[in-house]
């Protein structure tokens, strides 16, 4: 069988997918072989502002979802204040389909470790926190070595390299609940309370972990940092298109003959990438797909040819979130894959606010309903109206999300829920599970 042609080859940009195909590139003495460290050596020479300011200069965008730019989210730190500072590392990646930021970790954590000092030079920060999901045992182990190693070269620890920065790294595990991954919601679990999202403002930068200003980056946004130190904003820049700096890992599954991650510059298009990735599974036609996650809206095989960055998707009508494309067949149904989802949202729910608490349980109720042949023309008024009553009423980013797959299966495959509602597609549940409905 042969693979992708070199052209399309080409299309492959590794930064920080560099060094996953070197052997023990998780060590430190191959990581400092392959130019680890030396940016940390770099960043040395500039003052903290300066950092600060080269990051804005970089056009360097959080990689997490929101895609918040990094160097503004650091100067929202205040200085001089007299307060502890902190930097917290979103490591909880719960979002469906997303599975970039565990393999970073597992070939090349010191990359993010390094990361975390230049980023706690610059806003003068003595204590990082990693705070990775529970269920990831394996990565959590490696960067615990990671962090050892790093301390006992004298990366960590007192006055580091002689620039005056004392830093100590906690690496501390969740217990699996997705709403840990909203950063205010952290912020409760890393203090020990049940992880419930905060009031926002005020935003973490300035009362964060301990009410003290706080700087929440994902992995990979502070992982990108050494790199970009070490070659430069123009060159961070030149990678990616207008107002999207730099390459993404995109992290394709589903119906692709190989699934896996792919670093290519922001602006790829799902086409361009599913050429590397062998094409569409044998057998089986592109029907829809999602650009960052569940919570992005699901796009049609008309939108492959849109360049994934923060614009061009927000102009297709849905979120580049984190490049988790999840790719779906016409052998696939995306009413169920709705349902599926929100079953996921609704068990997820912290039950704080209430429309997200019962609106997802309901939305439920009337996909079980439609999905058991059971379902009326009414029902889809009735899911727009409870999306309504999510949209902006929620108090996190959570219950926004879970609205995203019904609107957007709503608007581009209605006919797929008219089909079950008048019994011209099998029904996929059965009576039993109407029970409750
Ligand atoms: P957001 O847009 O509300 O905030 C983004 C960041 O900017 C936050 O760190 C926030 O503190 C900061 N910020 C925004 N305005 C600010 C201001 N005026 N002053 C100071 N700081 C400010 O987005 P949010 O709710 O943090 O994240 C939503 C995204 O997360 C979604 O788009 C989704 O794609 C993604 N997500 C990612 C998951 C994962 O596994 N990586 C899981 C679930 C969602
Ligand atoms: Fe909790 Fe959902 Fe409300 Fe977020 S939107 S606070 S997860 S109940």
């Amino acid at each position: 069988m042969s693979g992708p042609s070199q052209e399309v080859l080409a299309k492959l940009t590794p930064v920080l997918t560099k060094r996953w195909l070197t052997p023990d590139a998780w060590k430190l003495d191959v990581y400092e072989r392959l130019d680890g460290y030396a940016a940390l050596r770099k960043a040395f020479k500039y003052t903290p502002d300066d950092l600060i300011a080269f990051m804005k200069e970089s056009g360097h965008r959080g990689r997490g979802g929101a895609g918040f730019p990094v160097g503004m989210k650091w100067a929202f730190i205040p200085q001089n204040d007299g307060k502890p500072h902190y930097l917290v590392v979103n490591a909880d990646e719960g979002e469906p389909g997303t599975c970039k930021d565990l393999p970073l970790m597992m070939n090349d954590p010191h990359s993010l470790i390094e990361g975390i000092i230049i980023a706690c030079y610059a806003v003068r920060a003595s204590r990082a926190f990693i705070y990775i999901r529970g269920e990831a045992v394996h990565a959590a182990r490696r960067l615990r070595h990671a962090v050892e190693e790093a301390k006992a070269a004298g990366y960590l620890g007192d006055n580091i390299l002689d620039s005056g920065l004392d830093l100590e790294i906690v690496v501390h595990s969740g217990a699996g609940a997705y709403i840990c991954g909203e950063e205010t919601a952290l912020l409760d679990s890393l203090e020990g309370f049940r992880g419930q999202p905060r009031l926002r403002p005020p935003f973490p930068a300035t009362h964060g972990l301990y009410a003290s200003p706080t700087v929440i980056n994902n992995v990979g946004s502070i992982a990108s940092v050494p790199h970009i130190v070490l070659g430069g904003a123009e060159w961070w820049k030149s990678l990616g298109s207008e107002n999207a700096a730099g390459t993404m890992i995109y992290s394709l599954s589903g119906r692709v003959a190989n699934p896996g991650q792919y670093e290519c510059r922001l602006g790829t298009t799902l086409d361009e990438l599913l050429e590397l990735a062998g094409g569409m599974a044998k057998g089986h036609n592109l029907k829809f797909w999602t650009p960052g996650g569940s919570s992005t809206p699901m796009l049609a095989a008309k939108h492959s040819d849109v360049p994934l960055d923060f614009d061009n998707i927000a102009k297709a009508g849905s979120i580049l979130g984190t490049t988790a494309m999840m790719i779906y067949s016409d052998a696939d149904c995306p009413v169920y894959c709705t349902y599926r989802w929100l079953q996921f949202y609704a068990h997820e729910s912290c039950g704080k606010c209430t429309p997200c608490r019962e609106g997802n349980y309901w939305m439920t109720r009337i996909y079980r309903r439609i999905l058991s042949g059971n379902g009326t023309h009414e029902d889809l008024d009735t899911l727009l109206d409870a999306c309504d009553n999510l949209l902006g009423r929620s108090f996190c980013g959570l219950g926004d999300g879970a609205t995203s797959p019904v609107t957007s299966s709503l608007k581009h495959f209605k006919q797929d829920y008219i089909d079950y509602i008048e019994g011209h597609r099998r029904p996929l549940l059965d009576a039993s599970d109407l029970v409750g409905a």
